[in-house]
């Protein structure tokens, strides 16, 4: 089975690789092909952009195509930046100026008071028109200051519940072992395996 990863983020490639890996499936990315066409993000929820782009993909190629859409929700901050993760502090989609404005919003705030979750959906769009969707959490704090290297995004900040690093102190197997992405990916790994 060919299978179409709908988007251009190294890091989210990079985890769906390592989840879908001894599938059997080959999977394809942006640079194999010479145009890849730009699909605006203009759903509400997590749900409805990861749809949208899955959709617009396996209409261009005619191939079975999955899309992540995924995210980070602050309690503190009522949910923010939520839909918005990659493009909160701007639409140059900068994660270090993300980073830097998430800690401003929260300074002074408690460890206690700093609760998240990273959430992800996944939708796989086949090329004979069926769609399957599926969702992934992982709960952890915001850590006051940056702490390793992995990862992308808010790793760097982000402490998942019952650990003393941040999730860019874990290895690639680890974060996927626990992380929203890794959750969700493993439903969708049991959608594949009945369609294989
Ligand atoms: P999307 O490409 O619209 O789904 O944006 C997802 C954004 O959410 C990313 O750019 C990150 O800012 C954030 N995000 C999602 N998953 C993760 C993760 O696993 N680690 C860190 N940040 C993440």
């Amino acid at each position: 089975m060919d299978l179409i990863i709908a988007t251009r983020n190294q890091g989210k490639i990079g985890e769906i690789r390592e989840a879908l890996d001894m599938l059997g499936v080959v999977l394809h990315t942006f640079e194999e092909f010479s145009e890849w066409p730009q699909v605006d993000e203009v759903g509400q929820t997590l749900e409805e952009n990861a749809v949208i782009k899955a959709e617009a993909l396996r209409n261009h190629f005619d191939v079975h195509t999955i899309a992540d859409d995924s995210g980070l929700e602050v309690n503190f901050l009522e949910g923010r930046p939520g839909v918005l993760s990659s493009r909160y502090a701007g639409p140059e989609e900068d994660p270090e100026r993300n980073i830097d404005l998430l800690l401003k919003e929260l300074t002074s705030v408690p460890e206690n008071w700093r609760s998240a979750r990273f959430v992800c959906v996944i939708a796989l769009a086949l090329a004979e028109n069926g769609l399957r969707v599926t969702k992934g959490e992982c709960l952890g704090t915001i850590l006051p200051e940056r702490r390793g290297t992995g990862g992308f995004g808010y790793d760097p900040v982000f402490q998942p519940a019952g650990f003393s690093s941040s999730m860019a102190e874990l290895s690639l197997a680890e974060k996927n072992s626990i992380s929203h992405r890794g959750k969700a990916l493993r439903e969708m790994k049991k959608v594949l395996e009945g369609l294989i």
